[in-house]
């Protein structure tokens, strides 16, 4: 469609959300509201996609410069002077065709509607298209005028819209029109730069009302019509916190719907929150309590257990993860099993099992088959195919080969109050419990080392290391002391 171009408003400050943050910028699912709404525009195949930013500028620039075109309103006059400042931006000026008009606090609008709006201003020729919703409870949003809206009878009966009003501004017969103002619409741009000279702000806010545009085009005589949508649920504005939660339930159950649709089954899809790039492949388990953001990846028959998060996230084939996990960044591959975990940035290769209650910090990295057990901490450390480190372990900056065990309790001592260093382990060597291994340190292949030890100097290939102090045994000693 490039004779179509979307202006995404999102200059406002969202007052009734009581944020420090801009309405714009609060997130659904991991994402912020503005980009639901420039995702769907350029989803219904709009290629010049315009953010007009103002209230907190920096804080929503960073979320939109790398996905569309971004105007400036230097003060908040209205929904026309936004739209004005957006259309003489570098990015507009001089643009003629069909703008499609979309609020950046209506996160849950379709690429469909949009691209029915744009299709219905060019089928009717009209100036401007507005899409329109019947709300059982209309209050908040501008009511929609029809020509022939007799006010004595309150009854809308023309297709023309001769104009829009204000909840602030409507006498009470306009209150009781129950056919809304979406703030979706389609214009065309010569017409609605013409209209925009001539909106005031003569109304109870004081503000330039975009809405005007519609009596404005009508006293020229112009064609300004309603499309009417059968699903208001996309049409719903965030304009409060309640509304926020409720954008995020359709959102939640919207994705939720698709999953299970795509063979994804799910034990109570109520407790279960996915971001909009999650993607699951078929006879995947959803347990209750479980939040997938960001690029999640889950492969077949895998089971997800409760509390569980996963942000960033790929994880393999028949795996079991959860209960009480939360995995960021991560990857796991086939046949894992991640029981209460903690992860960040961290690789677990096929058949890896971690926890219950591991916690793996960025750089750990379990290759085939190896385990990261109870009460252990891993950081910045391969730990090699097949290897074990079972129980109240800390390993950090460690290198450690294949098939190697380390018994319960020991530790990598890599900082010296200064500095980090380096554990090596070689191969298939075995770690007695509560081995302290003061880094830096290289322990060979095939090594035992005795339980207790402190191991400061390097161990070669296939030796017996032992550093602890001789058991002494004094025969009926206590006897003795007893006396
Ligand atoms: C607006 C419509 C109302 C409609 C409703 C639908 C107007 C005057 N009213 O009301 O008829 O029923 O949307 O949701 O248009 N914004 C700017 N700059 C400004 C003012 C607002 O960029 O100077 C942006 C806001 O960030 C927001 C959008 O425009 O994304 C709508 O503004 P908002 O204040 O939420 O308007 P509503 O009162 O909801
Ligand atoms: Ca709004």
């Amino acid at each position: 469609m490039n004779d179509v171009a979307a202006i995404v408003l999102a200059a406002g400050a969202g007052t009734r959300l009581k944020s420090k943050k801009p309405k714009v910028a609060h997130e659904i699912l991991g994402k912020p509201l503005v980009n639901w709404v420039v995702d769907a525009a350029k989803g219904a195949g709009i290629q010049k996609v315009v953010a007009v930013v103002g209230h907190e500028a920096e804080q929503v620039l960073p979320l939109v410069q790398d996905e569309c075109e971004t105007a400036e309103q230097p003060e908040r006059l209205g929904t026309a002077h936004a739209v004005q400042c957006a259309l003489e931006s570098p990015a507009l000026s001089g643009f003629e065709g069909s703008v499609v008009i979309l609020s950046g606090d209506c996160p849950l609008i379709t690429s469909e509607t949009i691209k029915g709006l744009a299709d219905a201003r060019s089928e009717s020729g009209a100036a401007a298209v507005v899409l329109t919703m019947r709300l059982d409870d209309p209050f908040g949003y501008g009511r929609i005028v029809r020509e022939g809206f007799d006010l004595a009878e309150g009854a809308a009966t023309g297709a023309t819209v001769t104009r829009i009003v204000e909840q602030k501004d409507a006498t009470p017969e306009e209150a009781g029109i129950c056919e809304c103002n979406s703030g979706f619409y389609c214009f065309d741009a010569k017409s609605l730069r013409e209209a925009l000279r001539e909106i005031g702000t003569d109304n109870a806010q004081g503000e330039y009302y975009l809405t005007d545009a519609m009596a404005v085009l009508r006293s020229k005589g112009q064609k300004t019509v309603a499309l009417e949508s059968d699903d208001p649920e996309e049409c719903l504005g965030v304009n409060s916190r309640k509304q926020l939660a409720e954008a995020c339930r359709i959102k939640q159950m919207q994705i939720n719907d698709a999953l299970m649709d795509g063979g994804v089954t799910m034990i109570a899809p109520e407790l279960v929150w996915c971001g909009p790039d999650v993607k699951i492949a078929r006879d995947v388990t959803i347990h209750p309590n479980v939040t997938l953001i960001g690029d999640v990846q889950i492969g077949e028959d895998t089971t997800l257990l409760p509390a569980t998060m996963l942000k960033n996230t790929r994880v393999g084939e028949g795996c079991t993860v959860g209960p009480n996990t939360r995995l960021y960044d991560t990857e796991v591959g086939n046949g894992c099993v991640v029981d209460e975990t903690v992860a960040h940035e961290a690789v677990l290769e096929d058949a890896a099992t971690s926890g219950p209650r591991a916690y793996l910090r960025p750089g750990a990295h379990l290759c085939e088959g190896a385990k990261a057990g109870t009460h252990v901490e891993i950081k910045k450390s391969v730990i090699g195919k097949g290897s074990k480190v079972p129980h109240l372990s800390y390993i950090g900056d460690t290198q450690m080969g294949e098939g190697v065990n380390i018994g319960a309790g020991s530790i990598t001592c890599n900082y010296d109050g200064k500095n980090k260093h380096r554990t090596v382990i070689g191969d298939g060597t075995f770690i007695g419990s509560d081995t302290m291994m003061v880094a830096p340190v290289e322990i060979g292949d095939n090594v035992v080392v005795g339980a207790g030890s402190v191991i400061t100097k390097n161990v070669p290939d296939n030796a017996l290391a032992v550093a602890r102090s001789r058991e002494k045994i004094y025969d009926e000693w206590v006897i003795e002391h007893k006396k």
